[in-house]
């Protein structure tokens, strides 16, 4: 009956402690680098005619994060469940300091 005991309070003790181990509740995986969420985020419709060309142009970096909060007409807004704050920070700060794309079309 000891034993028993016993086992069921470790199984208790160390059950909970490998799953909180294993994945962090609450907690956002890694950013992910600005190149990887503006190709899987923006990419497909920035620079493919969908929408504006917007490297290159030096757009202001608040300006860029509020566009991609609230969207625009045909542009969704992106919630920070999909692009986290830190993500659209880096995000921002890399688009509005690119380069002009040679590779991109658009207007
Ligand atoms: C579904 C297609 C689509 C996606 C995805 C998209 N956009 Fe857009 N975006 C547009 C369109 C269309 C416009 C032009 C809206 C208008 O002014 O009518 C636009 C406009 C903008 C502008 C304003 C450009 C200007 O000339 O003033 C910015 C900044 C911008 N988008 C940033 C982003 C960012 C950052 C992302 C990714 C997080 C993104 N967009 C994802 C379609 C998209």
């Amino acid at each position: 009956m000891r034993t028993l005991f016993a086992s069921v309070v470790g199984i208790a003790l160390i059950v909970p402690s490998v799953l909180w181990g294993a994945q962090k509740l609450g907690e956002y995986p890694a950013p992910r680098a600005p190149a990887v969420v503006y190709a899987k985020t923006c990419g497909y419709c920035h620079g493919r005619n969908v929408g504006p060309i917007i490297l290159g142009r030096h757009l202001p970096a608040d300006y860029i994060k509020m566009t991609a909060r609230n969207g625009r007409n045909a542009m969704p807004a992106f919630r920070p469940t999909e692009v986290t704050n830190d993500e659209l920070n880096g995000l921002a700060t890399w688009i509005s300091t690119a380069s002009t794309p040679t590779k991109e079309q658009g207007h």
